[in-house]
């Protein structure tokens, strides 16, 4: 049976998953994604956990291709270009999939991750049959990948969709890992979500559970764990960052009218108490022709699986491609 690679490369871990052409994964593994100076000290990590479950699967003869979602991913140049969170790529152009082509031996493609996951949703997922929706990835980063009349968005450049980097806050916004200030990532990635209670924690009285530990080292996860015991500050927090994904969701809906917004990561392990006030702050913001159209869904795939399965599928998409 032949089998392609798919990899989710976030900006904390990468996860590879070995998935058969019915989408289901047959062997994973993980590396941490920071740590190496160059990609070439990346590739070699990457190779040497993969070369372990190649072989669980048959040997890399049974490997057709390899697809890769990651950050600032260019899909029509195979590159990863000025990565704000990743180390090793973050000061040029990165030619991932022609480094993993050359320690493999199969096609490579590589697309952003959120674009990745966009894919896996429309291939495995909740998006099965639509056309039209928003995928939002809450993580490290916030990312998105837009489908349009049934087809993702890459743009001129392959690009498109950097929805995380629109901007919210235009006075006093928090300085962005882009280099630009107020980005909608600033305030709901998983670092933002961890900002956001510290500066709850600094400025209000409200009673927290977070109170004992120390500011700097608050995470988004102490926040979803204190929320998940009923902490008020930790609510807060959601309602804050739920409140700006709405609002940013209404100005989304301007711009593609979909049929819904998926979200994917760790922020949506908190379950309504983000969602619930992601709808409502959209309700409030959205124009009147979208009201009550879209719904919002949180991806069924489990864990990075999304990201994961859309990579394989780009790979199956390229397999018989002998340039890619
Ligand atoms: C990057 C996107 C990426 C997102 C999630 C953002 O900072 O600009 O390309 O999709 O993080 O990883
Ligand atoms: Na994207
Ligand atoms: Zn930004």
């Amino acid at each position: 049976k032949p089998y392609v690679i798919g990899l989710d490369l976030g900006g904390t871990n990468s996860v590879f998953g070995i998935v058969d052409s019915r989408g289901d994964i047959k062997a994973t593994t993980a590396i941490k994604t920071q740590g190496y100076l160059t990609v070439e000290e990346y590739v070699d990590a990457a190779f040497e956990a993969l070369q372990i479950i190649i072989d669980q699967v048959g040997g890399i003869d049974k490997i057709k291709a390899m697809g890769i979602g990651a950050p600032n991913a260019n899909y029509y140049k195979g590159t990863i270009e000025y990565a704000p969170n990743i180390v090793w790529a973050h000061e040029g152009i990165v030619p991932l999939a022609e480094l993993f082509k050359k320690r493999l031996g199969v096609p490579v493609a590589i697309t952003n991750d959120a674009n990745a996951a966009a894919i896996g949703e429309m291939t495995y997922g909740v998006a099965r049959g639509m056309k039209n929706f928003i995928m939002l990835t809450l993580g490290t980063g916030v990312g998105s990948g837009i489908v349009i009349n049934g087809q993702l968005v890459y743009g001129c450049d392959g690009f498109a969709g950097e929805l995380g980097h629109v901007i919210m806050r235009r006075e006093n916004g928090r300085s962005c890992g882009c280099g630009r200030t107020g980005c909608l990532e600033a305030y709901c990635s998983a670092t933002g979500v961890a900002r956001t209670a510290r500066e709850l924690l600094a400025t209000t009285n409200t009673p927290s559970s977070l109170r004992e530990l120390e500011p700097e080292k608050i995470t988004s996860l102490d926040v979803s764990i204190a929320a998940g015991q009923g902490d008020e500050l930790a609510k807060k927090v959601y309602d804050f960052t739920g409140e700006m994904l709405g609002e940013a969701c209404a100005d989304f809906a301007a711009f593609s009218s979909p049929e819904a917004f998926i979200f994917f990561g760790g922020l949506t392990k908190a379950g309504d108490l983000i969602m619930n006030p992601i709808k409502k702050s959209y309700d409030e913001h959205v124009l009147n022709i979208f009201k009550g159209k879209a719904q919002f869904l949180v991806s069924g795939l489990d864990g990075s699986s999304a990201a994961v399965l859309g990579a394989s599928a780009i790979g199956w998409d390229i397999q018989d491609d002998v340039n890619a």
